[in-house]
C-alpha cells in the first residue's frame, strides 16, 4: 500500500500546484469558475482523488485525508482571493470609465420666454386696466345668438359674409370676434353703469394667408355709461395708440359700418415707419388701420335690457397679431404660429 499512499499524495500535491499556476493566469470570472469546476467540483479532479481514499490502508487515511482537506481549504481560499481581486479591478475600471469631472463648466440652459403675442396682449391689458377697464372673458365656442344675432346681425345678413366661420351646429360656432363678450357682459351687468371692460381672446375665421390666420387674437373694448361721446372714444384710443406705438402718434377715424355700432369707424394711426409722410409700409397713405370702433348700437343696448334713452356707450375691437406686426415690423402673420425658435427668440 506504500505505493498507493505515495501516488495519492503526489496527485494531491500536483493538483495543488496546477491549480495555483492556472489561477495565476486566470483573468476573468469565467476562467476562475472553470478552475473551480475542473478541480473542486463534484466531478473535479481533487474530488475524484478523494474518492480513492477507500483504497488506502486504514492507518494512512487520516494523514492523506488531512492533507486533502488542507489542500482543498487552501485552494478554495486562493480562488476566493483571486475572485475578490478581480471584483476590485472591475470596480476600479467602472469607476474610471464613469467618472464625472465636476470641474467642467455646466451646459447653459436656454431660457424660454413669452410668445410675442402674449407680450403684446399683456401690454394692451396694462394700458387699458390703467385707464380703469376691467378684464372680461367669454367662451370661444359660442352661440350664434351672441356672436351675431344679439349684435344686430340677423341670419342672412350680408355682414356675416365678412366673418365666415367654423360651425359646430347651426346654432353653435367658433366665435368670429370678441364682440359677443359685449353682449354677455351687458346681460350680466344690467341695469348697472358704468360698464368698462376689455375682452381679450382667441377668435376664428375661415381665412388663411399672409395677413389672415384661421385663429387669431382680438381685444374688445366696451364702455357704457350715462354720458359718453365719440370724443371719449377718440381720447381713449389716442391714449392707447401713443402708449403702444409712441407719443408722437396721431389717430384718425374714418366712417365705416358695423351692425352693432352707430356711427362706426375704422381707426388709423399715423404710420409707425414714416410718421405720416408716406412710405411702403403704409402704402404711401401715411396711415395704418389698427381697429374698428363705434358708438354701441341702441339695439344692442335694448337686447341686453338697457334703456338706450338713458345710457350710451362706445366699443372697439382690435386684432392683436396686427398690432404686434406693426409694433415689431413683422411682415407675415404666419410667423407667429410656426413656432420657429429663431423667430421667437427675437422678442
Ligand atoms: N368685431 C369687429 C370685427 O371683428 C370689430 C369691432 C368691435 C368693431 C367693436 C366695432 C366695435 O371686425
Amino acid at each position: 500500500m506504500e505505493r498507493g499512499v505515495c501516488s495519492l499524495e503526489k496527485k494531491i500535491l500536483e493538483i495543488k500546484e496546477r491549480v495555483l499556476s492556472e489561477l495565476k493566469k486566470a483573468e476573468s470570472f469565467d476562467a476562475i469558475q472553470e478552475i473551480r469546476v475542473k478541480f473542486l467540483g463534484k466531478k473535479g479532479e481533487l474530488t475524484q482523488v478523494l474518492r480513492q481514499m477507500g483504497t488506502l490502508a486504514p492507518e494512512e487515511r487520516p494523514r492523506i485525508g488531512q492533507l486533502a482537506n488542507e489542500v482543498r481549504a487552501l485552494l478554495t481560499e486562493r480562488l476566493e482571493k483571486k475572485l475578490s481581486i478581480l471584483r476590485e479591478q472591475e470596480k476600479e475600471k467602472k469607476l474610471k470609465s464613469e467618472r464625472i469631472d465636476v470641474t467642467l463648466p455646466g451646459r447653459p440652459l436656454r431660457r424660454g420666454h413669452r410668445h410675442p403675442i402674449s407680450l403684446v396682449l399683456e401690454e394692451i391689458k396694462d394700458i387699458f386696466t390703467a385707464m380703469g377697464f376691467e378684464i372680461a372673458e367669454g367662451p370661444e365656442v359660442e352661440w350664434d345668438y351672441y356672436n351675431f344675432e344679439a349684435l344686430n346681425i340677423p341670419k342672412d345678413h350680408p355682414a356675416r359674409d365678412m366673418q365666415d366661420s367654423f360651425y359646430i351646429t347651426d346654432e353653435i360656432l367658433l366665435r368670429t370676434h370678441t364682440s359677443p363678450v359685449q353682449v354677455r357682459v351687458l346681460e350680466k351687468s344690467v341695469p348697472k353703469v358704468p360698464v368698462r371692460i376689455i375682452a381679450p381672446g382667441k377668435v376664428y375665421r375661415r381665412d388663411d394667408d399672409a395677413t389672415h390666420s384661421p385663429m387669431f387674437h382680438q381685444v374688445e373694448g366696451l364702455l357704457v355709461d350715462k354720458r359718453c361721446t365719440l370724443g371719449d372714444l377718440k381720447g381713449v384710443l389716442l391714449a392707447f395708440a401713443r402708449q403702444m406705438f409712441g407719443q408722437d402718434r396721431q389717430i384718425r377715424l374714418r366712417p365705416s359700418f358695423f351692425p352693432f355700432t352707430e356711427p362706426s369707424a375704422e381707426v388709423d394711426i399715423s404710420c409707425v415707419n414714416c410718421g405720416g409722410k408716406g412710405c411702403r409700409v403704409c402704402s404711401w397713405t401715411g396711415w395704418l388701420e389698427i381697429l374698428g370702433a363705434g358708438m354701441v348700437h341702441p339695439r344692442v343696448l335694448e337686447t341686453t335690457g338697457y334703456n338706450p334713452e338713458e345710457v350710451v356707450g362706445f366699443a372697439f375691437g382690435m386684432g392683436v397679431e396686427r398690432i404686434a406686426m406693426l409694433k415689431y415690423g413683422i411682415p407675415d402673420l404666419r410667423l407667429f404660429f410656426e413656432n420657429d425658435i429663431r423667430f421667437l427668440h427675437q422678442f
